[in-house]
């Protein structure tokens, strides 16, 4: 079995941390598989959500501490933060809305990749921390940012400065998970979710969710340039402009 499972069943995609073993702890590959598995639910027709979920006793402990530790400088750099920003940022730029189901534990990376979704449903057992300053490192794959975002700068601050883990009614209470549900539940009450928001318009939810990333910061360029070439699409002054260049002649544009 793969540590990273894709399945598709109708509008929803989901994506399963599938390495149990060691309680979803984070490899280089996983991080290559995350990113083609994102990649894919977005070219699957008719795929309007994707729940992120595990499998075992946690949602992911995060990074390997094995295998990390035994990357040479260059290859912790590529292979390891820059992957993990590439892996990371495709799910925070997925077209589609990805919602997290959380359950055991969320640590480190796992709760960086988390926090990489739209929507955290956490298990009431769950805890979360992101405690890379306990092994004399820090947040490598967007913590350092998206926290703030989410729960803001004194709480992101407490979490990542004392490495404490938080319980699921904390991070409810502080908007880190959107909300907390019986255990062995996440999965289902994600699918649950997952189905509502595809029964939505999906255009507009894919551009709602643009819209709101774009506030604060998340992809805002590459937005507004997908809604400026959307908007000059079906424009009459595209169309002069290329007729013009089959044509070789000077375009007559309109404003139009
Ligand atoms: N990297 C690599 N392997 C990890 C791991 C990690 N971050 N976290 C857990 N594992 C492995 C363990 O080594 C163990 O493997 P083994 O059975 O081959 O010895 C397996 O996963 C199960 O973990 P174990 O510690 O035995 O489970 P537990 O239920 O007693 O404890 C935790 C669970 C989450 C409390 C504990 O595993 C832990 O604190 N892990 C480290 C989490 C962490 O610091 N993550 C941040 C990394 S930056």
């Amino acid at each position: 079995m793969s540590d990273i499972i894709s399945t598709a069943d109708g509008t929803v995609a989901t994506i399963t941390l599938n390495r149990q073993d060691k309680l979803n702890a984070i490899t280089p590959d996983m991080l290559l598989a995350l990113e083609e598995a994102v990649r894919q639910a977005e070219r699957t027709a008719g795929v309007r959500a994707v729940v992120l979920r595990a499998e075992g006793r946690a949602f992911s402990v995060g990074a390997d501490i094995n295998v990390w530790s035994a990357l040479n400088p260059e290859a912790f750099r590529t292979r390891w933060i820059d992957d993990g920003h590439r892996a990371f940022d495709a799910i925070a730029r997925c077209r589609l809305p990805v919602i997290a189901a959380l359950h055991g534990h969320a640590l480190g990376g796992g709760l960086e990749l988390a926090l990489a979704a739209d929507i955290r449903i956490a298990e009431e057992s769950c805890q979360l921390a992101l405690p890379e300053v306990s092994l004399g490192t820090v947040p490598g794959w967007g913590g350092t940012r998206r926290l703030p975002e989410v729960v803001g700068k004194p709480r992101a601050k407490q979490m990542i400065l004392s490495a404490a883990r938080i319980s699921a009614a904390q991070a409810e209470l502080w908007g880190l998970v959107n909300f907390v549900c019986p255990d062995s539940q996440a999965t289902s009450r994600a699918m649950d979710l997952a189905r509502d928001i595809s029964a939505r318009a999906p255009l507009s939810v894919q551009y709602a969710k643009k819209l709101i990333d774009a506030s604060t910061g998340e992809g805002l360029s590459a937005t507004l340039e997908m809604l400026a070439g959307v908007a000059t699409l079906t424009s009459e002054d595209l169309s002069e402009g290329i007729a013009a260049m089959r044509e070789k002649r000077p375009p007559l544009f309109s404003g139009a």
